[in-house]
């Protein structure tokens, strides 16, 4: 991958991707998408509600076509939705011009970071660290083998994290 690449923030929700990817373009000066965003500008309408009337498959595809979109972008910080890494195609778009950093955090972590949200439909009803857990430990190996780097972030400071980060890809 050429310098000029982008960096895609991977991992569960509420792993802190959005603020992680926040930083990272203050402190690096890069351009910043969240996938998620791309989705709702093209479909026109809330993920909840893309997947209340077309439900997770079709919004899947979405993610799949944001990502193509991203493919000839340069110096973007990529926030990824949670989910999107499970399709190998979106793993496989992304490494051409990206390095992918997983940012995990523990379920209990997750759980205070996004109980109070009703926008994520994939946790509508199961806002519990069980469910959390076990779905994380679903995901965790879409996760590991998507990922060029792993940054844990219980504990840390969205300073430490991103500091880590621009650390240990070199970006500075
Ligand atoms: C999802 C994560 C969400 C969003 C959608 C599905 C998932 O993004 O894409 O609700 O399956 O993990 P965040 O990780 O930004 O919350």
């Amino acid at each position: 991958m050429e310098a000029n690449g982008n960096i895609a923030l991977i991992g569960f929700m509420g792993a802190g991707k959005s603020t992680v990817s926040h930083y990272l373009r203050d402190k690096l000066g890069m351009d910043e998408v969240e996938t998620d965003e791309m989705i709702v500008e093209a479909e026109g309408m809330a993920i909840t509600e893309i997947f209340d009337r077309y439900k997770e498959p079709y919004f899947r595809d979405c993610e799949s076509r944001a990502v193509k979109a991203l493919q000839h972008r340069s110096r973007v910080v990529i926030s990824c939705g949670g989910g999107l890494v499970l399709r190998q195609e979106n793993v496989t778009n992304l490494k051409k011009n990206s390095r992918i950093v997983l940012l995990t955090a523990s379920p209990e972590t997750i759980l205070e970071r996004v109980k109070d949200s009703s926008e994520r439909p994939v946790l509508n009803g199961h806002m519990n660290t069980e469910y959390i857990a076990q779905l994380m430990e679903k995901r965790r190996e879409a996760y590991e083998a998507a990922a060029d780097l792993v940054i844990s972030t219980d504990g840390k400071t969205v300073e430490e994290i991103g500091e880590e980060l621009i650390h240990k890809l070199s970006l500075r």
